[in-house]
Parts: structure tokens; sequence; C-alpha cells
């Protein structure tokens, strides 16, 4: 699709057509199951000052915790005993991260049993991504946010799109299955600029792609802007299918922040991955990212039985694999980008 075709979908009166589309090419790839990520969120510190984000370093606010070797590899346990295939380890972009501690956080996991194990934490050197693909990780998320060099730069201080694009190609390069994503709705991007963004990250070799609405936090200087639409991020997401038939896709938790039933929303407009948190229950609520982020009180294992009645209900059947996306055994995108 071209990034006019792209808009005028954004734009039109109609989305229902646009998700029947989505959801018939994902069930043309992946059926009706439903790939389940456990997310540990092992620490919330971070040295970023990003605007819409209530982990950003300036926020006194937020009471800050890294978790010990042991709570992470519990929690990483818990969830895959109750059947996810894939553990996700993520903080803030916290400086005092010693990669030490995540290589062997990863080796513990891969040897516990055979999942994958997803990386989320921000800007590293190349000697750093090596090391943690060396001892095993398999996937790394970097999400570009927006493309628009003006936006990038203006809710990311200090950051831009050049170089987060240039650390997507490290990734890819060391052999990760690297995913990204958008938010909607972000103060100042418009529609037009959407359009691009859709139309720039279907163009890179992801496993997986991301769209989130923008959740408004009261600490942060966006605390006052409007939250992106439910409507404008479940139309992105089914974009992203119809341009990426065989990309992971999850039905972010930001659309459950917006409506109950957010993530069925999403997954019925194409998305075929969820990534509920596993996060031990003590310092759950303070991985807030924005109001509404984990706000589930409940035991790890309950979080999880709680998101699988979910799909269920919903007539997704959670699967226990690993979930690779299809384009890793077909190869069909090259690792470089535009
Ligand atoms: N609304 C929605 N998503 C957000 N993120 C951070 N702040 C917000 C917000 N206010 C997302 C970003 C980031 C991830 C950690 O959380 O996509 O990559
Ligand atoms: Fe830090 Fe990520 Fe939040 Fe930015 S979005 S402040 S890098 S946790």
């Amino acid at each position: 699709m071209t990034v006019k075709e792209i808009l005028h979908v954004l734009k039109a009166d109609n989305s229902e057509a646009l998700f029947a589309q989505a959801r018939e090419i994902r069930n043309s790839v992946f059926g009706n199951e439903v790939f389940q990520r456990g997310v540990v969120e092992f620490s919330n510190r971070c040295r970023k000052n990003c605007h819409y984000c209530g982990l950003r370093c300036c926020n006194g606010q937020v009471e800050r915790y890294s978790l010990d070797a042991d709570s992470i590899l519990s929690a990483a346990r818990c969830a895959i005993d109750a059947g996810l295939g894939t553990v996700v380890l993520q903080s803030g972009d916290d400086k005092s991260l010693d990669p030490g501690f995540i290589g062997k956080i990863v080796q513990s996991i891969k040897a516990y049993a055979d999942v994958s194990v997803t990386l989320c934490l921000g800007d590293h050197d190349r000697d750093t991504y090596k090391y943690w693909r060396d001892c095993g990780a398999d996937r790394y998320l970097l999400k570009m946010e927006t493309f628009n060099s003006e936006l990038h730069a203006r809710l990311r201080p200090g950051q831009s799109v050049s170089e987060r694009l240039a650390r997507l190609e490290t990734l890819c390069s060391l052999g990760y299955e690297a995913g990204s994503g958008l938010i909607t709705g972000l103060p100042g991007m418009t529609p037009e600029i959407l359009a691009e963004d859709l139309w720039r990250l279907s163009l890179l070799p992801l496993d997986m792609i991301a769209v989130g609405p923008f959740i408004p936090h009261p600490d942060t200087p966006l605390g006052r802007f409007w939250a992106g639409s439910l409507e404008e991020t479940l139309r992105a997401t089914s974009l992203v299918r119809i341009m990426n038939s065989k990309v992971n896709i999850p039905a972010t938790s930001a659309l459950d922040a917006l409506v109950a039933n957010g993530r069925e929303q999403g997954l019925e407009a194409g998305a075929n991955v969820v990534m509920p948190s596993v996060t031990p229950e003590s310092v759950r609520s303070e991985y807030s990212i924005y109001p509404g982020k984990n706000s589930s009180v409940d035991s790890v294992l309950k979080n999880v039985v709680q998101m699988q009645r979910r799909l269920k209900i919903a007539g997704f059947h959670p699967s226990s694999t690993r979930g690779q996306s299809p384009l890793r055994t077909t190869k069909d995108k090259e690792c470089t980008h535009a």
C-alpha cells in the first residue's frame, strides 16, 4: 500500500470491512491461535525522559525498584509453568544494568525450559546486544514510537529516528527476531504522520510490530492531553496485518487501558499475540508507564489464567508454543532497511 492509500483507510467512514479483511489474513496464517508472552518488568529505573512515559527519570513520584535474580526467575518459571512459550525481560533504559546479570538470567531461563526469551531493555552497545544473544536471547523489542524526526526528537529528548533505526539494524544483523512499534495519538501526531509511520514500519524486516494508543500520565508533561483513539489504533493494527501478513502483532495492554475489552478488540482487528504482565504483585503497580497499566493486584498465576480465560471466551486458543513469526522460516524479508 502507498502512504496515500493508508491515509485514506485511516480516514474512512467505516472500519468493519477493514477489520474483517485483517481477521481473515490473521486466521489464514495463525488460525485461532494466540501466542502468549509473559512480561517480567524487573526494573522501573530509566535514564531517559520521554515526555509521554510515567517512568521518565524526571518523574519523582515513582517508587523505583529493581528485582533480584531469584524474584525474576521465579516470575519467569511461573509464566512457563502456566503454559507461556515466551518470557520477556523488560525494564526502563536503566544505566546501572549489569549485562552479566541479564546474561545469567537468560541462561537460567533457557536451562529451565525450551522457551523463547525476549529482551526489551532499551539502548545498549553492539557488544552487549551480541553478548546477550550469545547467552541465548532470541528476540529484542525496540519501539520507534514515531518515525517523524521532529516529533520523535521533541517527545524523546536526546534521541533520534536514525539512531533508533541503526540499533534495530544491529539487532537484526546479530540474528535477533526484532520487534518495533508505534504509539498512536501522541500529541502532535497527525493522521498523515501515522500513515507514513505505518508505511515505514512495514518496510522493516520485523518479526513483531506493536501499535498501542497514547494514554496520558498525569505526572508527565503530556498529562493533560487526550488519549489516542481506540478506533484509530484498531485501524492501524488492521493495516499492519494487511501489509505484513506473517508478522506477530500484540493486542497491546494499552488497549485495555482505553476499554475493558480492548485486547479482544485488538485480536478482532488482526492481532495474534498477548503479553500479560507476570511481574510480582509486590511491585507490579510501580511499573506505571501510564495509568491503568498493571492495575491488577492478583498473583502472577491468577493474572495469566485470567488472560487465558478471556482468550477462550473470545473464541481464541491460547498457544503454549514459542510463537515464532512464520517469517523466520520463509525469510521473505531481507535484513536491511531503507
Ligand atoms: N501511553 C502509551 N504507551 C506508552 N509507552 C510509554 N508511555 C506510554 C503512554 N503514556 C510505551 C512505549 C514504550 C513502552 C515501554 O511503553 O511504547 O516503548
Ligand atoms: Fe524510559 Fe522507555 Fe519510558 Fe522512555 S518510554 S522514559 S525509555 S521507560
